[in-house]
């Protein structure tokens, strides 16, 4: 067996309920003034008041940031940074979806290292660790209360690049699904599918490892049994409890292996047309599936199981293909967008499109099949 390295963040502590204990854990991981950094969306509509009441009843003081747009800009992580310096904050806490958890993390390494989002972007860019920090999330989707990655649109190119650093990783995370059960349908379904993209593509990696590979299937196989429940359902609490552990073990095997293809196909989406991370990863998955399936067919086949398939009785190849089906199935079933040209992305722009995802390199270098710059643009025909 080949020597490999398995890492993973802080404690994470997850159930029903759980979020009453977030003022204890940030306490014991030594917060007492803390940067608050809170998605829009969840500071208008969630219920706040759980975790600032947990917060309270422990003494710790906060300050608020609550204005996180959804694929944020390097600018608002620098501002929530200067925040955290200027007010003397020991601790940041990041609720939300992957944007406030990605904001709240770039926040905690530029409050001691100082600089720009974009001296960090790239790997290992990081010199020293950043203020203690810790996670909430309230979509089950980005995996990013486990990841080391935080991602931001640099304003001026109109690309999205990542932060990459071992610094990013969070000290500790709470996650309660009941803090899931108010996102809108939509918002589940295509978070839910960047969920489905990093287990699907975690476990067929290049860089998948025996560990990561028992956690991504895991993630399939909850994903793919919750998600349609959880979009037809919002109040469903087992639906929502297995999509956020799901998501959660998504996250973990992507720490470790990576995604591929998919995302770096669908970066440029989200930079320049402002397409939701999810949307586009959930519109390229089946796609970049079928290209990739005949690479590694067992893995595929494996995955067309955990996903509920019957695959008794079919060949590997066979099995394999209907991974793909299975998928297709699951993103049409929760209406998530089938062509680009929905999403009003013109057939011209694919050239340039395909150029820039061939700058994501690391999840190109991880996907089972090579992928050229004529075969990223016919991978985007496929789906216009
Ligand atoms: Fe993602």
């Amino acid at each position: 067996m080949e020597t490999f390295t398995f890492r993973a963040a802080g404690e994470v502590t997850f159930g029903v309920g759980s979020i009453q204990q977030v003022g204890l854990k940030v306490k014991r991981h030594g917060g007492n003034k803390i940067l608050l950094v809170v998605d829009q969306g969840f500071a208008k509509s969630g219920p706040l008041e759980k975790i600032t009441d947990a917060l309270k009843k422990e003494k710790i003081s906060f300050v608020l940031f609550d204005a996180v747009e959804p694929e944020p800009q390097g600018e608002t992580a620098e501002q929530c940074g200067f925040l955290a310096k200027n007010e003397g904050c020991d601790f940041v806490l990041g609720v939300g979806g992957g944007s406030a958890m990605d904001t709240a993390k770039a926040a905690a390494i530029l409050a001691t290292n100082g600089g720009r989002v974009r001296d960090y972007q790239g790997l290992d860019k990081v010199p020293r660790p950043g203020l203690p920090k810790g996670m909430v999330p309230t979509t089950a989707g980005t995996g990013s209360e486990v990841t080391f990655t935080a991602v931001f649109i640099n304003t001026e190119e109109k690309k999205k690049a990542g932060i990459n650093s071992v610094h990013l990783f969070p000290e500790m995370s709470v996650l309660d699904p009941e803090l899931t059960l108010s996102l809108p349908p939509a918002v589940t379904a295509f978070t839910g599918m960047d969920a489905l993209a990093h287990a699907i593509e975690s476990y067929t990696s290049l860089s998948a490892n025996p560990l990561s590979e028992m956690v991504s299937l895991e993630a399939i196989r909850r994903i793919g049994k919750s998600l349609r429940q959880a979009v037809a359902t919002g109040s469903d609490l087992g639906a929502r409890s297995e999509m956020l552990l799901g998501s959660l073990l998504a996250g973990i095997g992507l720490a470790n292996a990576g995604v591929t293809a998919v995302h770096s196909l669908s970066y440029p989406l989200g930079g320049r047309f402002r397409v939701p991370h999810g949307v586009g990863n959930g519109l390229l998955l089946p796609a970049v599936m079928k290209y990739n399936v005949l690479s590694r067919p067992e893995r595929f086949a494996r995955i067309a199981g955990a996903l509920g398939e019957k695959i008794e009785g079919l060949s590997v190849k066979e099995a394999a293909v209907q991974s793909v089906e299975a998928v297709k199935r699951l993103a049409h079933d929760i209406q998530v967008p089938e062509r680009l040209s929905d999403l009003g992305i013109p057939e011209s722009a694919f050239p340039w499109m395909a150029e820039e995802a061939m700058k994501v390199v690391r999840p190109l270098e991880n996907n089972p099949r090579p992928v050229s710059l004529e075969e990223a643009i016919g991978i985007y025909q496929k789906v216009f």
